[in-house]
């Protein structure tokens, strides 16, 4: 079959695919970041590209304007390639991985009004990673004393260590003569020592190599890698880097992406290319801090149940269909080779634990790391994303559930929504008298969207402002014309097109706002529901954590106001970003934490909250800014009438 090559701008990424290849996977092929949050079925209109040169076959979609397709614009996913092509990326279809490294305190620079406190993660605990490295000095062998040369090994280690048993990795014995020879006798050996199971020599190195002791910590989120090399010796994070999970172009939720991981060949393809992805992540940081990638001893992962079961090549049918089994909760340790990690054969891989089918190892990690299990406050712990992931509990019990909260937050059902990259609206002022509106951007750039932090804002503001009714509708007549009937009901005009990237009028519409209360009420009545389920409310809670990215970001005072919070004193409110990663961190510098780990998942109750009739009474009463139950949220309803 012919070839044709098919160029990717401004990234100068390339691939060389057959004639007839979809573009949209001529894409994946050259490692080029295109949104697809449909998977490629054509639905969505993200992935939406100019073609500058080259011939090709596209169909028509809607998705596109009259416009936009004549002056060359194509669908990535509708189009297949004839011959060698140019293909440009625009800034709106791309992931800009440069946002991911948007850190917490660049928020707390121009914090938005009232924001919550940043917990710490505990860092006092003793740095004793599963995998250990011993140092031994042999004798040679003599012809009196010719033992074999594991033997030798394991009799050094138990004489200078005391171990009473040691078991071996039968991968270790393929180079151990020539490594004890070479190195004169003198080495060291990696042992894997796990609670109430036999230490086990996994790997040997010449010398003394107990200085260059390196792990690695991964959150595998659905929409983002984190990874962060580590000095295990000395409990130091060394580098870190991050990218948007590749899996992003199969499918933008974990629902799409399960469907494409049941497809014939579709779990392979997933996991080859998040392994993939993690393995430049891990070069980048080896790069950084100039270190021997061979001494890497330890991977720990943390991902929800979806992610752990593709990046392990496991089914992940099961997890979304009743009664939403996952096929393992406690894991071995996995050797990272198998899976396609680029490291050494002596490295494991450990990932958490998971609890349920929404409920994973991310959460785990997260309270683990949050140290839920070791107070006895009451901490409700939430992390919000497509799903919103719920914890309740202390040193004596956890219950946990999710909630199908949307992809509102993330940009998704939301006209303009889009994630928080450069040209997302963040920040929204309106003037009460005049309801203009005053909009700042990630970037400081022309918008062409709004993000989730920023839409908790604006409804705020909206609601503040008088501009939209409790239900979410918008007055009439109020005098303004940024308010005014569009395509699909009543919207606001955030941006005229003049002032925007997108070249249209920037838009908030009653559709998008229903959409947001949805999403907002789903996390409200989870956390409700939750609570009344161990005969508890709001006014019990110690401290309420909001972990995740999108925690980090959340304005306190606004997310009361439009009632995605309760109304509880702010000082209760802790942000702790990446705690899924912090939890993996944890886990490999000290095998405590690990079993910690495991303990926490021991101690969670999963509660399905569909099985809970009072979760659709909550859920309704709290499509209403801020609530049906205006007595729950006193100090807002006294500032909207003082408004
Ligand atoms: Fe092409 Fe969604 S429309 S990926």
């Amino acid at each position: 079959m012919e070839k044709v090559n098919v160029d990717f701008l401004p990234d100068q990424k390339s691939a060389n695919v057959e004639v007839g290849s979809n573009l949209l996977k001529a894409a994946h092929a050259a490692g080029a970041h295109i949104n697809a949050s449909c998977g490629g079925i054509g639905t969505c209109g993200q992935c939406k590209v100019f073609i500058e040169k080259g011939k090709y076959e596209s169909k028509r979609s809607e998705k596109l304007t009259e416009e936009e397709w004549n002056m060359g614009y194509r669908l990535a996913c509708q189009t297949t390639v004839l011959s060698d092509c140019t293909v440009i990326i625009p800034a709106e279809s791309k992931l800009d991985r440069s946002v991911l490294k948007r850190k917490e305190a660049v928020k707390e620079e121009k914090s938005f009004g009232l924001t919550a406190s940043k917990i710490t993660i505990e860092d006092i605990f003793e740095a004793s990673p599963v995998v250990t490295k011993r140092y031994v000095e042999l004798s040679k062998p003599t012809i009196e004393n010719n033992i074999a040369d594991l033997s030798r090994l394991i009799l050094g280690l138990k004489k200078q260590y005391d171990y009473e048993n040691l078991e071996v990795d039968f991968k270790c014995l393929k180079n151990l003569a020539n490594t004890l020879r070479n190195a004169d006798w003198k080495v060291t050996a990696l042992i894997l020592e796990k609670e109430g199971q036999i230490p086990k020599i996994i790997g040997v190195e010449e010398g003394n190599t107990e200085e260059s002791f390196y792990g690695v910590a991964i959150d595998v989120g659905t929409t983002t890698l984190y990874v962060q090399l580590l000095d295990l010796k000395n409990r130091t994070v060394l580098a870190e880097s991050s990218d948007y999970n590749p899996q992003i172009s199969y499918g933008e939720d974990v629902i799409t992406r399960i469907l494409y991981g049941i497809k014939p060949g579709g779990l392979e393809r997933l996991q080859e290319v998040v392994i993939k992805s993690l393995n430049s992540l891990i070069n980048e940081t080896v790069k950084e801090a100039n270190i021997d990638k061979s001494k890497i001893s330890i991977i720990v992962f943390a991902g929800n149940t979806t992610m752990t079961h593709l990046l392990l090549g496991l089914n992940p049918k099961y997890i979304r269909e009743d009664p939403y089994v996952p096929t393992v909760n406690f894991f071995p340790f996995i050797r990272a080779k198998n899976l396609g990690f680029d490291v050494a054969d002596h490295v494991y891989l450990y990932p958490a634990p998971l609890i349920a089918s929404y409920v994973g190892g991310d959460i785990v990690a997260g309270v683990m790391a949050c140290g839920i299990h070791q107070t006895q406050e009451l901490i409700l712990f939430i992390d919000v994303g497509t799903n919103g992931e719920i914890v309740l509990g202390n040193s004596d019990w956890m219950v946990t559930a999710s909630c199908s909260a949307g992809p509102a937050f993330e940009g998704g059902g939301v006209k303009y929504g889009m994630r928080a990259t450069r040209g997302a609206i963040e920040n929204v002022i309106i003037d009460r008298e005049t309801l203009e509106p005053t909009i700042f951007t990630i970037g400081k750039v022309k918008p062409k969207g709004i993000c989730g932090s920023g839409m908790i804002i604006l409804i705020a503001e909206l609601f503040e402002a008088g501009i939209i009714t409790p239900d979410g509708k918008f007055l009439k007549n109020l005098g303004t014309k940024r308010v005014r009937e569009g395509e699909s009901g009543y919207e606001y005009v955030l941006a005229w097109k003049e002032e925007t990237q997108i070249g249209v009028d920037l838009v908030i519409t009653e559709v998008d706002i229903d959409n947001i209360i949805r999403t907002k009420g789903a996390i409200y009545a989870g956390c409700s529901v939750l609570l009344k389920s161990v005969g508890l409310d709001f006014t019990n809670i110690d401290k309420f954590i909001i972990a995740g990215g999108f925690g980090s970001f959340i304005n306190i005072e606004k997310a009361i106001i439009i009632g995605l919070l309760p109304e509880i004193p702010v000082e209760k409110f802790m942000y702790v970003g990446n705690s899924s990663l912090a939890g993996a961190r944890l886990m490999a510098f000290s095998k405590d934490k690990l079993l910690e780990a495991e303990k926490c998942a021991n101690m969670m109750t999963n509660i399905e909250l569909s099985n809970y009739s009072s979760f659709m009474e909550e859920y309704v009463a709290s499509l209403f800014l801020p609530h049906t139950n205006l007595n729950n949220f006193p100090g807002v309803m006294g500032k909207i009438k003082k408004g």
